[in-house]
């Protein structure tokens, strides 16, 4: 198991490296059949398919991946969803996402778990871009990198081809080291 990832503490959530014990409420919302393909990956067929896909999260640097954090909601004491970097480059660049439960849609979670990665990956990985995609109807991710203050660079045209081999368009979003600043100066206005 990889050690050396942060926790982070948010006024309603904890964001801590995945563990195997967490593969109980993963499987619960990502065996739901619209979760995962909206986020590039299968749903999960079973409890013991999702114990090997939280393996393979710990498998050191695989694609660039720096470990994938549970989020866990304060109240319930309730792993509802994952954040991540990936596609880490050293001292360049890494590509923000994130997961979800729908039971706990439409209350900024995804946003509020993201930011604490945001600021690690700008102010302790020392990252110049972060990047963001999302598949063209994802309105819901859209709105997720929007208020972060993540920018729309544009349309990967056929950027993306699914875990079913389907070829998609890609809605890009990006953040610079420039932009973390300036937003981090606007917010201790
Ligand atoms: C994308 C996702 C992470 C958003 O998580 P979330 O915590 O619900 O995000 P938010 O609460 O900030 O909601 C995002 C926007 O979607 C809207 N929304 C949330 N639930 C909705 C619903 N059931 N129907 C329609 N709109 C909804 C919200 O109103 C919000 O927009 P607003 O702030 O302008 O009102 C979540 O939908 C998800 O896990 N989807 C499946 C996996 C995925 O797509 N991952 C991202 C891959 S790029």
């Amino acid at each position: 198991m990889r050690t050396n990832l942060p926790m982070f503490e948010t006024e309603r959530l904890i964001i801590r490296e995945i563990k195997e014990d967490d593969m109980f409420d993963m499987n619960e919302y990502a065996s739901i059949p619209y979760v995962g393909p909206m986020a590039g990956w299968e749903p999960h067929t079973s409890l013991s398919y999702t114990r090997e896909v939280i393996k393979s999260f710990n498998k050191k640097h695989q694609f660039g991946q720096l470990g994938v954090f549970a989020i866990i909601l304060k109240s319930e004491d309730k792993m509802i969803g994952t954040c991540e970097l990936h596609s880490y480059i050293k001292d360049f660049k890494a590509e923000l996402g994130y997961t979800i439960s729908p039971k706990y849609w439409g209350n900024g979670y995804a946003g509020e778990a993201s930011w604490p990665l945001v600021v690690w990956g700008f102010s302790t990985l020392n990252l110049k871009r972060i990047e963001c995609s999302t598949l063209m109807n994802n309105d819901r991710s859209k709105r997720v990198t929007e208020k972060l203050g993540f920018k729309f660079e544009g349309i990967r045209r056929k950027g993306y081809m699914l875990y079913d081999n389907t070829i998609n368009d890609l809605c890009c979003y990006s953040m610079t080291d420039d932009d973390f600043k300036k937003i981090i100066e606007v917010k201790s206005c």
